[in-house]
């Protein structure tokens, strides 16, 4: 997982791979196929958008990209390593220092301040306190909310709390930003506000996925996947060998 950890790079990289990846949630005697046999790979520094109908399994895709969920069948494979293969220490350590996650409804926590909410993932890391509150500071002024810092998520528009959320998630520097419908709940101009951080980051070398229903959103992304009852409908790889941006 060194490569993985490794942040520059000039040579195009695969960064997540999925061989003919399939998800089967059991419930009663119902039997739900989420994912059916995905095969994809995003690029280091890639922006991908995934859209497609409600229940096509966008966000279980999401899960298992960000190690909260695991396949029922296929292959994960991140930085070049199985993570199948991987300890739950060693995956939870990896959540924690190399995925950001943005949800549609922001999970922020409700009796913490905006500033004690983005710090909370550096906790968990055991950085030092000043450091911790600088790069949460930081990273909620690069969101625009540095005048909110010590205010409540109930005390915050949608908008105002999706960025706080961003700000959680960019805080920790992770190499990968998944985000599930980040501007669903949002106006357009708040949506737009978001998309347009999701773009500098990316600029700056973070690899992005997005699940989005709005094309214009989508359009941001280098290239988008489109799922369909489990299954890429769309090609799953960038379109030119080695080239990350103007895929599908
Ligand atoms: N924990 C679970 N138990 C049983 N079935 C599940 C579970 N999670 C998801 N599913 C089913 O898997 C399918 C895919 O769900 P998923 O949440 O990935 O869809 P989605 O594309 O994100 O939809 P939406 O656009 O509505 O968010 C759905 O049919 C859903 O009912
Ligand atoms: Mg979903």
């Amino acid at each position: 997982m060194a490569t993985l950890l490794r942040r520059s790079c000039i040579m195009a990289e695969t960064l997540i791979r999925l061989n003919e990846v399939g998800r089967v949630f059991r419930a009663d005697e119902t039997e739900t196929h989420a994912l059916a046999g995905v095969s994809l790979s995003v690029e280091r520094g890639e922006f991908v958008a995934i859209s497609g109908p409600s229940g096509c399994g966008k966000t279980t895709l999401l899960s298992i990209l960000g190690l909260l969920d695991s396949p029922t069948s296929g292959e994960y494979l991140l930085g070049g390593e199985a993570v199948a293969g991987l300890s739950p220490a060693r995956k939870a350590e990896l959540r924690n220092r190399s995925i950001g996650f943005v949800f549609q409804n922001f999970n922020l926590i409700g009796n913490l301040t905006a500033l004690d909410n983005v710090e909370l993932p550096l906790v968990y890391r055991g950085l030092a306190a000043k450091e911790r509150r600088d790069r949460a500071a930081a990273a909620l002024a690069r969101a625009g909310m540095s005048d909110r810092e010590g205010h409540y998520p109930s005390q915050l528009s949608g908008g105002q709390q999706q960025r706080v959320a961003m700000a959680r998630a960019i805080a920790g520097k992770p190499l990968v930003l998944l985000a599930d419908e980040p501007t669903g709940n949002l106006d357009s101009a708040n949506g737009s506000a978001v998309v347009g951080l999701l773009g500098e980051l990316h600029r700056e070398g973070t690899t992005i996925c997005m699940v989005t229903h709005d094309p214009d959103h989508a359009a941001a992304a280098g290239r988008t996947l489109r799922l369909f009852d489990g299954r890429i409908v769309r090609p799953g790889f960038p379109a030119r060998p080695g080239g990350a941006r103007n895929g599908s």
